[in-house]
């Protein structure tokens, strides 16, 4: 698949040219906002048919977009789409973008090896003045960006589940990140309609530091049959106004994920008790319920 914008890469000027590393779930929400908001995107995946699979759900998610945006004003909606899609490029190659890129967002698996790897390659082949940035929901960004020659031009932009709908960007800066890098982070967040909050580089940072250990303290109830998880659901969307249930939201955000999130602060952080293992979870996990994603987690999707 290739369509789109040839790049644009300007040193010291505003990010106008991303590159997106991995289009999963993720890298393809965040390729979604940056063209609609008329960046120029190149997403980076390892096969064609990934990168297929994620040209249909940006154009998917487009029209939910477009629909909030236009309602029932076909040209105006298709205008929009055709716009954005004309935007994104897709490729498996990572160098060739990245040699033009102002911006890269890693958004690949959730392992410290493999993004050591990636980063290594990109940063011989990237110009000076490129941001390197890790979407990361786990790792300390600090030690993503230890393998690479840029650690003030290197910070964490970390998105949320659906990416076209959650409108926050938490911006990570570790001790090393440079003011000037910072700046230009915070500014894209506004262009792409984020809002950017900004944090140190701690495990989970606000969000999945707060929301991880909740979900795992839901599992535990259950566990303990203090309560059932529909009950339990029901009890923080009505009675703390939470648009999801921890359990329902732990089967939306996939088993795999939430369960390699504690474990890896459980090995790093062994006496923190919120970050305990919790064998519910396992057990889903062993068994391939992953949640909504598998068709089936704490509860059924099919
Ligand atoms: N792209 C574009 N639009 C989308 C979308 C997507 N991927 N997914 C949903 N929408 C739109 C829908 O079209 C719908 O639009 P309208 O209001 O115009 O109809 C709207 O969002 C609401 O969607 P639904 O009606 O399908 O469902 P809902 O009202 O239950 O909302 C939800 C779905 C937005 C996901 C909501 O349940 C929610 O906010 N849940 C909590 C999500 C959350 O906490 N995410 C963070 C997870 S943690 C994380 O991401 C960090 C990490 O590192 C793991
Ligand atoms: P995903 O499995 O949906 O997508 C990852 C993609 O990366 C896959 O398509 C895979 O083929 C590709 N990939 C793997 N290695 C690659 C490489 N070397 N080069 C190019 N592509 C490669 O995962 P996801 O849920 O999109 O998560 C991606 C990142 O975002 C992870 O670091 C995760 O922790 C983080 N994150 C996830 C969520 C979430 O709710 N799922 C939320 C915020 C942040």
């Amino acid at each position: 698949v290739s369509r789109g914008l040839a790049s644009s890469a300007v040193a010291g000027g505003p990010i106008k040219h991303i590159t997106i590393i991995g289009g999963g779930l993720m890298g393809s929400g965040i390729a979604q906002v940056a063209a609609q908001t008329g960046h120029s995107v190149t997403l980076v995946d390892l096969n064609d048919v990934v990168l297929k699979k994620a040209d249909g759900s940006i154009q998917k998610n487009l029209q939910r977009v477009a629909k909030k945006m236009f309602k029932d004003d076909k040209s105006a909606t298709e205008q929009f789409i055709g716009k954005a899609m004309q935007n994104v490029k897709f490729t498996t190659d990572p160098l060739e973008p990245v040699k033009h890129t102002d911006l890269v967002v890693e958004a690949i698996v959730e392992n410290l090896n493999l993004k050591h790897k990636l980063f290594t390659s990109l940063d011989k082949v990237a110009p000076e003045h490129t941001i390197f940035a890790s979407n990361t929901s786990s790792l300390s960004i600090g030690d993503i960006a230890s393998v690479t020659k840029r650690k003030d031009k290197f910070a964490g932009l970390h998105f949320f589940n659906p990416v076209p709908v959650m409108k926050l960007l938490e911006v990570i800066r570790t001790k090393e990140t440079s003011d000037e890098t910072y700046n230009k982070l915070m500014n894209w967040g506004a262009a792409v309609g984020k809002t950017a909050i900004t944090c140190k580089d701690t495990p989970g940072f606000v969000v999945n530091r707060l929301l991880v250990p909740l979900m795992a303290e839901a599992l535990r109830m259950m566990e303990r049959g203090d309560a059932s998880a529909k009950d339990i659901d029901i009890a923080m969307k009505l009675g703390a106004g939470h648009p999801m249930g921890p359990i329902e939201l732990a089967d939306y955000v996939g088993h795999d994920t939430t369960k390699s999130i504690i474990d890896g602060w459980h090995e790093k952080f062994p006496d923190n008790p919120l970050f305990a293992p919790v064998k519910s979870l396992a057990k889903l996990v062993e068994e391939g319920k992953l949640g909504v994603k598998t068709g089936e987690g704490f509860y059924k999707y099919k």
